[in-house]
């Protein structure tokens, strides 16, 4: 097999154009902060972190939420959380505004790719140390941030792309020899919808009677993966697979699927990315045929290596999540004891 992509990326970075005059963080959303403003940066043990998260889009995202402040609250780091509601110029903000408090550590989850330099700067100049935690940034200077912790997301499409491949044959509903695609992209400019996409297409090339039809974002949600599905049936009758950048797509596809009449897993294949629990259902009724397992349950290893970089340990620049694939029969397995 293929696989294998494992440092951040860093290439050529845009300018964010982003005005942040009028973004306050009080409009950034919930701003957990339970006190101690002492602890940040002060002269005591404790550890202060700020946390800028991508938002509340899917159950990926609420279980790693969970799993940042249960960690937090277990190791007794003082958490300032902010959930920046799909949105960069918040997430920049709250960045900032943990700049201004002085927090021990700063940790994000970066809701696309490119326009971080500038802020990073900012607080490397301020002695801050930060922790990519999810999703990587595009920079050329690895200097801005200690390490990177999440999932191979290329590695993920290749997982999903390498089961349609060893079961090509059983989804050319049709029978015309050819299998038609479509693809639900995660948002636009993520890292996880750029490589999710990147290591499918890279597999099914092996397998030329594959063909991705139509791609389009979905940003990650219930919503709006059954309404770009929605629209792509009106359009296409012959749509044999359905892959999704994650759980949630997919069930807002099967919802789409059944309302037109057709039987989700049998007329059209589904492949996802995340296994949640509510994925794993879906999987485990015959609803959704193969997902590719994303952990979220990042906060403990999260706690460990904040308390490495404030105490001016090294660390690993890269910490690659381990996971796993889940078919029909494995999810009916784990779902008794899945925890998210
Ligand atoms: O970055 C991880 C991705 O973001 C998850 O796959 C998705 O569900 C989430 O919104």
């Amino acid at each position: 097999m293929i696989w294998r992509k494992t440092v951040a990326k860093k290439s050529l970075i845009a300018a964010s154009a982003i005005s942040l005059g009028a973004v306050l963080l009080s409009a950034c959303g919930d701003d957990s902060d339970s006190g101690n403003d002492a602890a940040g940066g002060g002269g005591d043990d404790s550890i202060t972190m700020g946390f800028a998260q991508v938002g509340a889009e899917s159950g990926w995202r609420t279980a790693n939420t969970k799993s940042v402040q249960d960690s937090a609250k277990a190791e007794g780091i003082e958490l300032k959380f902010t959930d920046a509601q799909g949105k960069q110029e918040n997430q920049i903000a709250a960045i900032r505004s943990y700049i201004q408090q002085k927090v021990d550590v700063i940790a994000f989850s970066p809701v696309v790719e490119t326009g971080w330099d500038a802020v990073l700067q900012e607080a490397k100049a301020a002695n801050i140390p930060v922790i990519l935690t999810d999703r990587a940034v595009d920079s050329e200077d690895d200097s801005l941030y200690e390490t990177f912790l999440g999932s191979d997301f290329v590695l993920e499409g290749e997982q999903a792309g390498q089961w349609l491949v060893d079961n090509a044959a059983d989804a050319d509903a049709n029978g015309d020899g050819t299998i038609n695609v479509i693809q639900l992209e995660g948002t636009t400019g993520a890292a996880p919808a750029l490589d999710r996409a990147e290591g499918f297409a890279s597999t099914i090339e092996a397998e030329p009677t594959i063909e991705v039809t139509a791609s389009q974002t979905g940003d990650f949600t219930r919503d709006g993966g059954k309404q770009v599905m929605e629209s792509f049936l009106q359009s296409d009758d012959t749509i044999e697979v359905v892959y999704a950048h994650n759980d949630d797509m997919g069930l807002g596809a099967i919802e789409a699927i059944e309302a037109a009449g057709k039987t989700p897993g049998q007329d059209v294949k589904i492949i996802t990315v995340d296994a949640v629990k509510d994925g794993m259902t879906a999987l485990a009724e015959g609803k959704i045929n193969f997902i590719v397992e994303c952990n979220p349950l990042l906060g403990p290893q999260l706690m460990d290596l904040a308390k490495k970089v404030v105490a001016g340990e090294e660390v690993e620049p890269r910490v690659v999540t381990e996971e796993t694939t889940f078919t029909q029969e494995q999810a009916k397995a784990a779902l008794p004891d899945r925890q998210y």
